[in-house]
């Protein structure tokens, strides 16, 4: 899949496509983006969307946008990472300028990845890392303030682990993953008859997370979907019934529950898929229930 990536920064595109397997990310140079005004990882990335849609209509649209958040200086940078000083050395030298003396460095990394379908449905994915900024920079892998980012649980910078570990475990993968779940998600509730608006919102908002996610976390809000499919069963065709329902039993986890009702023979079986806001996904299947009455 060709996704057009709403961005100038190298490093990411180069990122992404490592962690989007599959997919061609195409970065879409042009000097004529309209400036991050917004004040929100999100509306940021947005706005990036919206210009590489009317830049390239009709085609798949990815926009990123991150930052670095420092508690002792009251989550700045933050959406101003990319404008707080030049990327790189400069950035670091006035970060660690101004944490001089400081005891607490606690910080945390943040991605927020907006996908824009050809049929202009948005689909997003979260990620965030947290850690300590160190005292001085070490590493030459990354970018940004890798050199200085010390992940929890890590004695080494981001920039010692490298790329390797940037794949599995930085703000940006976690966001790619949640994504990928968030797009799984929705072909997973098409394919099964749950195209209806309602399930549409809960998705997006449980993915976006926030307040409208934890509000509809303490209801079960969506009436299943059903749609009769074909499937095959040891060779031979049977016609079958597809539902499916989301549950955002706790705000913190979604439930998206696939049954198939096999309505022939005495065997069914239900596929629980359970999908975390980080894009990690259980699936288990309970097999051998008996078949429900057509
Ligand atoms: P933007 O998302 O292009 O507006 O810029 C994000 C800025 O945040 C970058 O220029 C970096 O300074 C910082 N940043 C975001 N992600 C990373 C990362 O993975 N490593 C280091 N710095 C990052």
């Amino acid at each position: 899949m060709r996704a057009w990536l709403c961005s100038r920064n190298a490093h990411k595109a180069r990122e992404l496509e490592r962690l989007l397997p599959g997919w061609e990310i195409e970065p879409l140079d042009s000097d004529a983006y309209p400036p991050e005004t917004g004040d929100t990882y999100y509306a940021n990335a947005r706005i990036k969307a919206d210009f590489g849609r009317s830049a390239a209509p009709g085609e798949w649209i990815l926009a990123e946008d991150s930052g670095l958040e420092v508690a002792a200086l009251d989550g700045r940078p933050g959406v101003q990472s990319a404008r707080y000083a030049p990327e790189g050395a400069p950035a670091i030298a006035k970060l660690l300028g101004e944490l001089e003396g400081v005891a607490e460095r606690g910080a945390r990394y943040v991605s927020e990845l907006v996908c824009l379908r050809p049929d202009g449905e948005e689909v997003r994915g979260t990620g965030t890392l947290t850690g300590r900024i160190a005292g001085e920079p070490r590493g030459t892998e990354g970018f940004g303030y890798d050199p200085v980012f010390v992940p929890e649980g890590e004695d080494c910078t981001v920039a010692e682990l490298g790329n390797a570990w940037k794949e599995k475990h930085s703000h940006r993968a976690r966001a790619a993953r949640a994504l990928l779940a968030a797009l799984g998600a929705v072909v997973l509730l098409a394919g099964c008859g749950g195209t209806d608006r309602t399930s549409k919102r809960v998705l997006r908002a449980f993915f976006a997370g926030g307040p409208v996610a934890r509000k509809l976390g303490t209801r079960f809000p969506h009436a299943p979907g059903t749609l009769p499919c074909t499937v095959r069963d040891r060779g031979k065709t049977v016609q079958a019934t597809c539902a499916t329902d989301i549950s955002l039993v706790k705000p913190a986890r979604a439930v998206v529950t696939l049954t198939e009702a096999w309505n022939h023979g005495a065997k069914a079986h239900t596929w629980f898929f359970f999908i975390r806001r980080d894009g990690t996904v259980q699936s288990v299947i309970q097999e051998g229930a008996p078949a429900p009455q057509s």
